[in-house]
């Protein structure tokens, strides 16, 4: 029986999250600016930022993308960044990740103006997610979140278990469940019996960027499952190269619910992102 899990597809979540998002913005003063800074032309990180630069315009935001070359300095990066915080007409200030090994993601990080950081990656905004009073929430957790609140699915009590430690997904999204109330298990690449530990889970999550990592004799029945994997695969033979998520199709016979790949997770993030901006922008104007 192939397919029994529900499927919470991520584009209605979004879709009412951004209304939301544009209602907001159109309150404020002026469109709320967001720029976005990458190096190189990584094929990932130049349909991610392309991506996220479409949809701000289209809620009303001001979008603005810096491509610079793959040799930018660190020091000239720090320079563009300082320009930024000190600029009133920008809200919001996102560096794509990864960034080249002759830059420091760590100074990269600490550099953004934590009241424009809508990634959630400053050490201040960390901290604060981490003590309970999140501002700028990471945006696919804070996605994720949403995500199950639309479906009324519960989180207060629930068991979770997130496969990846990443500073971008598994560890905010950890924080963030446990701000849930959930009692939560953060499991990674060391962790013995790995199988043992996912099924126990009610709530699943999965983060690693390794395809069908997860199977279906890893997962109890009836959990709910968010894939946040967005693998692209090749095959060797034939074909043309195809996305794919963490988590095995096949999963969808015991789990209860499950996100789909592509059109689960990756639609939030983006719309988080926004959401981060505007609520960046309001937060200035007061
Ligand atoms: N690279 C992959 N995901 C992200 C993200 O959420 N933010 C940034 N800045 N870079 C990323």
């Amino acid at each position: 029986m192939r397919g029994s899990a529900r499927i919470l597809a991520g584009v209605p979540v979004a879709d009412a999250v951004l209304r939301e998002a544009a209602v907001r913005a159109s309150r404020l003063p002026a469109p709320p600016h967001l720029v976005m800074v990458r190096l190189g032309e990584d094929p990932a990180s130049v349909s991610y930022v392309r991506g996220k630069d479409r949809k701000a315009r289209e809620v009303g935001l001001t979008s603005t993308v810096y491509a610079l070359p793959e040799e930018t300095s660190q020091a000239e990066l720090l320079d563009l960044i300082a320009r930024l915080n000190a600029d009133e007409g920008v809200n919001g200030i996102l560096v794509q990740l990864p960034l080249p090994p002759h830059v420091s993601e760590q100074a990269v990080l600490h550099a953004v103006d934590p009241h424009k950081d809508v990634d959630g990656f400053h050490p201040l905004n960390v901290g604060e997610l981490w003590a309970g009073r999140p501002s700028l929430r990471p945006c696919t957790p804070a996605g994720i979140l949403a995500l199950l609140a639309h479906y009324g699915l519960p989180v207060a009590g629930q068991r979770a278990v997130i496969v990846g430690r990443s500073h971008i997904v598994g560890r905010p999204l950890a924080a963030l469940l446990l701000n849930a109330d959930a009692t939560v298990t953060l499991a990674h690449s060391r962790t013995p019996n790995l199988t043992a530990v996912t099924r126990e889970a009610d709530l699943l999550c999965v983060a690693v960027g390794r395809p069908h990592l997860v199977t279906p004799e890893m997962v109890r029945s009836g959990a709910t499952v968010i894939d946040v994997g967005i693998n692209r695969v090749k095959p060797e033979l034939s074909g043309k190269a195809y996305l794919t998520g963490d988590v095995h199709p096949d999963v969808q016979d015991v789990a209860g619910a499950m996100t789909p790949v592509p059109g689960g997770v990756g639609p939030l993030t983006i719309a988080q992102l926004l959401v981060n901006t505007v609520h960046a922008a309001e937060m200035q104007a007061a």
